[in-house]
Order: structure tokens, then C-alpha cells, then sequence
């Protein structure tokens, strides 16, 4: 197990790059698999999410290959139908992309139940539903999802909740569907838009992708095509809250500023200066931030992936905030780590109610999840002392060297890599035929 060692209280000054989105790279790749031609995908983050996702679509039949510069060919001419690896797919949320993918283009798939991080309960119901009423008969049994239909027909379907993934997965089934989907009370996140870009590029008919209702006209066959995964916002969002909590003075580049809009307000309110310029934003932070609400919703309200870095920096900030996680249940667990550092939180059903303190103290704290993760690390550069943050097998997953990052800006932070180290062992390999799965 990697662990991050953390000396606190430094100012974060510089510039950081954000990469390509993880949570549109995860939804990129098996959409390629629709295409009969290859398709080129860039600025892929070289995060473990997107290396596991490439070892399923390996394993799928698809084959890959990189140039070293953050992009990646796929050709998914001699894919599947196969069933999906179970091993990798268990680990990784985004595996249930896989079933919109192979029903859609075989009329067929064995995929495993999906895994991700533990943050609550994550039904696949509304997928399901939609998937079934696409003409699929849909099974679990012993783990995994087996569907099936002789080609998927056109469809009305309105999500009993605003669900990213049943909205992007049955976008991936209704392309090579007969007739037309609508697809209503859709999720509106720039990723859903992001996967309706490439789409469209390969010659899918989709309207309406980013606005609640989605329609989509089902084609026979799609091309090959390029395609550059957007900015990741929540790692910006990230580096932004970094700077807010230290008094620093950091450039965040390769951003959609319109994104970043929910950070923007709250970090403005909290009395950080947020300045946005072209494809950058600069967040100068005040010598300590004030208190303020903070609720999760859906795009384009605040993020949840966000919300555990913006509950560190409250923890410090002067009066007493609230944070009101309306999405993941899971999402307020990494609060016992950050009371071990002296933070003043308590957690009333879905409401944290934050007193902030002067400063945290350094501590030994470990990481459950991604994002929780990400939460201690900043913590740890808030606090007073050094921390040994047990979190890098979990912020590997959705984070880009996220110490170097940091040390680029500042930050007095180490990491202690340990051999078997998840995403080492994954970028480094390569399969058995040879083919490259994870130089990106
Ligand atoms: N939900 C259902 N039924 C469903 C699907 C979702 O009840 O069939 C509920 C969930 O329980 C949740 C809400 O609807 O309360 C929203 O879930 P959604 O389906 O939007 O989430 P997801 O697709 O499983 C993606 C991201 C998450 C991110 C959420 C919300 C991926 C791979 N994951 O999850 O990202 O938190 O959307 O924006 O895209 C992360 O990056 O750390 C992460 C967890």
C-alpha cells in the first residue's frame, strides 16, 4: 500500500494542468467499440479508472494502442461478443457501460455486476429499465448481468432519477437501435455531452444531449473517428480548493471556466478571488475562508465528486458551515479521519455541520474511497505538522500524479510506493499479444 506523507501549512503558488475527465474517458472507451472503424481518442488521463478500462476492453476483444502522448487507438473491428472479465470489471463502476455497448452492437452481453468506490448504495435499476424497454431481457444471476435481444428497438423512457450513467448507457444502446429513444429527466453533466460529441462524429443522430431530454435515431452501422476527452473539472476543482485553503495563489489550466462555475461561486463566496481567463482560472485565496452552504445536486449544481475536498477546507474556515450530500449516502465516512486532525464535525443524516478551526493538526488518516482520498490529502496541507495520508491506491484511480502535481506548486509531500502498486503494475504491462494497453 502507497501512502502520501504530508508536512502542512505550506502556500500553494504556480500553474497545474488539469487532465482529460475521468469519468468521460471511462464512458469514451467502450463507446468506441460501437464504431466499425477505429477511433482515436486523446488527452486520456493516465489515471488506474482508464487502465482498467482498458484491460476490459482487451479483454472484450478490442485492440488497443497507444503513441505515448496521452492518446489511444481503438479498433474494435474483431470485438466480442464475449464476456467481460470479471476481475477487472469488479473494480470499476464504468464496467456497466459495457452492457449498453454489446447489446446495442451484438444484441447480447455478459457483463459483471459493476464495482467503484464504496459511497453507498449504487443501484443499476433505471439502466436496466431502460435497457428492457429497448426489448432486452435482462438477467442477474451469480454476479452478473446477461441481457439479450435480437436488435433493440426505439424506445420512450423517463428516469425515475437523474442517473450520468443510465443516461450515458442507454445513449450507447440507442445508436445502432431500430427507430427512435427518448430518453427523459436525463442527466445533463458536459460527460453526457462529451460521449454525444464522439458519437455524432462516428454518424449517430442524437439531439438534446446537456438538456433533460434526449433523442436519439438508431443507425445501422458507425464510423471511425477522433475524439479529445474534455478537461477533468473536479480535478480542477480540486487544485482550486488547494489554493483557497492555503492563501495561495494558483493558475489552474486546460479548463472549461463554464464547468467550474458551481466551485467558482462557492470558493467567491468563501472569500477566495476567482479569476477565469480563456481555458484557465486563477484562484488567489484569502488568509483564511470564510463559512458557507454548500448542497450536492446534479449538474450544474455543485458536484459531489467535489464535495469532499470543499468539506476539508471548510473544516478550517472561520463559522460554522453546512454540507448537504444529496447523492452518495457514503460520502461523509472520510469525516472520522478528518476528527482524528482535530477538525469540529458532525454529521446529522445527510448534513455535515462544520465549526471551522483555526488550523488541523498532521495525523495518521486513511483513505476508504477516491474522492474521500482526495479530501484528506488537502486536509493534510491545511493542517499544522506532517500526516501520513493512507489514500494513494484510491486517488490513483481518478488523480494524475496527483503529488507531483502538488509538488509542482509547492506542497511538501512524498509518497512511499510499495511493489504491486495497482497503477505501476497496470500502465507497465502489457498483454500477452503484445498490444499496448496501457502506454498512453
Ligand atoms: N441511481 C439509482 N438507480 C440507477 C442509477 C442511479 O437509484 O439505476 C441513483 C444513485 O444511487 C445516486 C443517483 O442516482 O443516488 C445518481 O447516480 P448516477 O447514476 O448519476 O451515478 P453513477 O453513474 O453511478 C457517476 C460517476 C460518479 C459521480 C456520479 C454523480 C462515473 C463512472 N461515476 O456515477 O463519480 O459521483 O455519476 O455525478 O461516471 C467519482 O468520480 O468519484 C464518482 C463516484
Amino acid at each position: 500500500m502507497a501512502t502520501f506523507r504530508i508536512r502542512g501549512g505550506r502556500r500553494l503558488e504556480g500553474a497545474v494542468r488539469a487532465g482529460g475527465r475521468k469519468n468521460s474517458a471511462v464512458a469514451v472507451l467502450p463507446a468506441a467499440l460501437l464504431a466499425d472503424g477505429p477511433v482515436r481518442v486523446d488527452n486520456l488521463p493516465r489515471i488506474v479508472d482508464v487502465a482498467i478500462m482498458t484491460r476490459l476492453l482487451i479483454s472484450a476483444g478490442a485492440r488497443l494502442q497507444g503513441d505515448g502522448s496521452g492518446a489511444l487507438w481503438i479498433d474494435a473491428s474483431q470485438f466480442g461478443p464475449k464476456p467481460v472479465d470479471s476481475v477487472w470489471a469488479g473494480r470499476l463502476r464504468a464496467s456497466y457501460y459495457l452492457l449498453g455497448v454489446c447489446l446495442g452492437r451484438f444484441g447480447e452481453a455478459d457483463v459483471p455486476m459493476p464495482g467503484g468506490c464504496d459511497i453507498g448504495v449504487r443501484p443499476i435499476d433505471q439502466h436496466l429499465k431502460g435497457l428492457a424497454a429497448m426489448g432486452a431481457e435482462v438477467e442477474i444471476a451469480h454476479g452478473r448481468v446477461r441481457a439479450r435481444a435480437p436488435r433493440l428497438h426505439g424506445a420512450h423512457i423517463y428516469l425515475d432519477v437523474t442517473s450520468v450513467g443510465a443516461t450515458i448507457n442507454l445513449m450507447l444502446a440507442a445508436v445502432r437501435a431500430e427507430g427512435t429513444t427518448i430518453i427523459e429527466n436525463a442527466a445533463k453533466e458536459p460527460h453526457v455531452v462529451d460521449v454525444a460529441t464522439l458519437l455524432l462524429a462516428m454518424g449517430a443522430s442524437i439531439v438534446g444531449a446537456g438538456t433533460d431530454v434526449i433523442k436519439v435515431r438508431g443507425r445501422n452501422g458507425l464510423l471511425g473517428c477522433q475524439h479529445s476527452i474534455i478537461p477533468d473539472e473536479i480535478e480542477a476543482a480540486t487544485y482550486m480548493i488547494a489554493a483557497a485553503g492555503t492563501g495561495g495563489d494558483v493558475t489552474v489550466e486546460n479548463v472549461i471556466p463554464r464547468h467550474l462555475e458551481p466551485i467558482t461561486a462557492k470558493l467567491g463566496e468563501a472569500g477566495a478571488e476567482v479569476l477565469e481567463a480563456g481555458e484557465s482560472v486563477r484562484v488567489r485565496g484569502p488568509r483564511r475562508c470564510r463559512a458557507v452552504n454548500v448542497k450536492t445536486l446534479p449538474y450544474p449544481g455543485f458536484p459531489t465528486d467535489a464535495q469532499q475536498p470543499m468539506t476539508a477546507l471548510l473544516a478550517t474556515a472561520v463559522g460554522t458551515s453546512t454540507v448537504t450530500e444529496t447523492i452518495w449516502d457514503g460520502r461523509f465516512r472520510f469525516v472520522d479521519e478528518l476528527l482524528r486532525m482535530g477538525a469540529r464535525i458532525r454529521v446529522e443524516g445527510r448534513t455535515a455541520i462544520i465549526e471551522g478551526v483555526p488550523t488541523l493538526g498532521g495525523a495518521p488518516v486513511r483513505a476508504t474511497e477516491l474522492r474521500g482520498g482526495a479530501g484528506l490529502l488537502l486536509a493534510g496541507l491545511f493542517a499544522d505538522g506532517e500526516s501520513e495520508v493512507d489514500a494513494a491506491d484510491f486517488v490513483d484511480r481518478g488523480y494524475e500524479a496527483m503529488e507531483t502535481k502538488l509538488s509542482g506548486l509547492g506542497a511538501d509531500i512524498d509518497r512511499t510506493s510499495a511493489p504491486g502498486d495497482l497503477a505501476d503494475t497496470l500502465w507497465a504491462a502489457e498483454d500477452p499479444a503484445g498490444r499496448t494497453a496501457g502506454r498512453l
